[in-house]
């Protein structure tokens, strides 16, 4: 299938490793010109090198005046951003009953806040030449919240809710918004986690793993290539009437409707 989305230029946030190198990649793919970003300022050269016509810009998500001066700074080296990717590293793990004032408005400024600026920041240029595609990399528990991941199902949510309202008030405008939803995809994150959760329990990584996978109707985790496709089909011409979904990219995961 051609997605039809060759000469386009996406800002792909947090996109050094994991899920946001994965879109980044599939997006290059296609022809698109690719801003990759990270805190670490060599593995943003490495991996923009990588990637045809991909450049790199560092950038800490954390810092919200660092994120307001990122599209500048992309669009001067690339031109504007017709797709958005927001991505981000994810938050601590603790439980809601712990969670402080300080950890929620946290959650709320790397989940949410920074994204919406991002937003405000491309938004104008996407709607003037009336094509966009703005999506979110979200998590499985915006569906079905995670046990003892309370910052990070705080944050998502609210991410969720403004690009849902914001869909349906541009959608008619040729920008569409969207979120995937992540299970369980083999990465660096998910492997540190697993190991956490063994060095908890007292098992083995491989152990935490195999119980993990036994949860998901696949069988197996997913890929980075399986997540970074259904991201650049989202992200494509062929996707225009997709808009204010949410897709689970999670194997049979999530077991709600
Ligand atoms: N993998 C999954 O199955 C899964 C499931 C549900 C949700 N998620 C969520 O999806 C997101 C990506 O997950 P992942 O598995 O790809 O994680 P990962 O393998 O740890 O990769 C995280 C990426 O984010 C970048 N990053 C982290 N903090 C950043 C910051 N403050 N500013 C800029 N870049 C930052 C890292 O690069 P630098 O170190 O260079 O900054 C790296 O490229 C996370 O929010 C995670 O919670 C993942």
């Amino acid at each position: 299938m051609d997605l039809g989305i060759t000469g386009r230029t996406a800002l792909v946030c947090a996109s050094t490793g994991g899920l946001g190198y994965a879109v980044a990649a599939a997006l290059a793919a296609e022809g698109v010109r690719v801003a990759i970003t990270g805190r670490r300022g060599d593995v943003v050269e490495q991996r923009a090198a990588e990637l045809p016509g991909a450049a790199g810009f560092v950038v800490d998500l954390a810092d919200l005046t660092a994120v307001t001066g990122l599209l500048p700074r992309v669009e001067h080296v690339l031109g504007a951003v017709d797709i958005l990717v927001l991505n981000s590293g994810g938050p601590p793990p603790g439980t809601a009953e712990a969670l402080s004032d300080e950890d929620f408005t946290a959650a709320i400024d790397a989940l949410a806040r920074a994204q919406r600026q991002l937003v405000g920041a491309a938004l104008p240029a996407m709607l003037a030449r009336n094509w966009g595609r703005i999506l979110a990399v979200g998590s499985s528990g915006v569906v079905e919240p995670l046990a003892n991941l309370a910052a990070s199902n705080v944050g998502r949510a609210a991410l969720a809710a403004y690009l849902k309202t914001l869909s349906a008030e541009v959608a008619s405008r040729g920008v569409t918004c969207n979120m995937l939803l992540p299970g369980r995809i083999d990465t660096d994150r998910v492997r540190l986690i697993d190991r956490a959760r063994a060095e908890h329990t007292g098992s083995s990584a491989e152990e935490v793993a195999a119980a993990s996978r036994a949860t998901i109707p696949a069988g197996r985790y997913g890929t980075p290539q399986e997540f970074g496709q259904a991201a650049a089909f989202l992200c494509s011409a062929a996707a225009g009437y997709i808009t204010g979904s949410q897709l689970r990219v999670d194997g049979g995961m999530a077991r709600s409707y």
